[in-house]
């Protein structure tokens, strides 16, 4: 089982919902820490909680991922500060959830800036480093969304579809570098995901962002390729692609999602 404590872990998208608490449990399990988002006070905010609570130290690097030179920017913030990581959490992301044509077009193309590319970069980055240094780890957080289309979160799903294929082709190139890589598939949890919009997540159906961290990190720490950090149903979930022709489980996710109102989602007010 491999310790955190001593290490220092990049965390994206740490300035709410599941970022906060993938910060907050590797803090508890001493782990030094990069936050990166673009709300920089929230980061700041974290930061203090984290430095008081656990006695880590704690960067905070404010930058949008979804911008070409976001990541960039990053690593420039890292080495201005002389920081090496050991673990990259590739946690950012969001999603557009609705008809495909009712969305706005830049939801969709954040969405896969974000999810893809500012991902890709980072990983490439910082990867880089750590395979020339022969050590270091690397959680790109994907979804249970990430194996079957999905009608009404389309571009969502595909973007994630493209973390788990780069995840686990990753995983096998870098097998025996000293560099490992897991891909993590939380289903629902319990976060601000959907802010924003009318669409919502049923609390009686997710699981709670620091349930999910801390499964994700034990597995990591086991040294697997893949996480289910999440409730077993959403497990047996991923299976059903897998054996189901893919028109099938797409017409059937599709009912799910019309299920849950996605057909017919609109924007409201963020919520204070
Ligand atoms: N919630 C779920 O049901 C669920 C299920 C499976 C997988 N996931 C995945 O879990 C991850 C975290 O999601 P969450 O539920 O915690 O969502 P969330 O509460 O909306 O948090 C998203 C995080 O991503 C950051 N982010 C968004 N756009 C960014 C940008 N352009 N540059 C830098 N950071 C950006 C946000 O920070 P700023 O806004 O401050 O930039 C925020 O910290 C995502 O990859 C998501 O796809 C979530």
């Amino acid at each position: 089982m491999k310790s955190f404590q001593g290490s220092t872990a990049l965390v994206t998208g740490a300035s709410k919902g599941l970022g906060v608490a993938y910060a907050t449990e590797l803090a508890r399990r001493g782990a030094n820490l990069v936050l990166v988002a673009r709300s920089r006070d929230a980061l700041e905010d974290l930061a203090v909680r984290l430095r008081e609570a656990h006695g880590v130290e704690v960067a905070v690097i404010p930058a949008d991922l979804g911008a070409a030179d976001g990541p960039a920017h990053v690593v420039a913030g890292l080495d201005e500060r002389g920081i090496a990581i050991d673990l990259l959490l590739n946690n950012a992301g969001l999603g557009s959830v609705g008809p495909f044509f009712d969305r706005p077009l830049a939801g969709h193309l954040l969405s896969v800036d974000v999810n893809v590319n500012g991902l890709l970069a980072l990983t490439h980055l910082l990867g880089g480093r750590m395979l020339t240094r022969g050590s270091g780890g690397i959680v790109n957080v994907a979804s249970t969304a990430a194996f079957q289309p999905m009608p009404y979160q389309s571009s969502y799903a595909a973007s994630k579809a493209f973390v788990l294929s780069f995840s686990e082709a990753l995983a096998a190139e870098l097998r025996g570098s000293g560099v490992t890589v897991m891909a993590a598939h939380p289903g629902a949890v319990a976060t601000g995901f959907f802010d924003g919009t009318t669409a919502t997540i049923d609390p009686r159906a997710a699981d709670t962002p620091e349930r999910v961290a801390a499964r994700t990190l034990d597995d990591f720490a086991r040294g697997r390729h893949v996480s289910y950090p999440g409730r077993v149903v959403n497990r047996v979930g991923t299976l059903v692609p897998r054996l189901l022709p893919r028109r099938t489980t797409t017409s059937l996710v599709g009912r799910l999602n019309r299920g849950l109102g996605f057909d017919h989602v609109s924007d409201v007010g963020t919520p204070a």
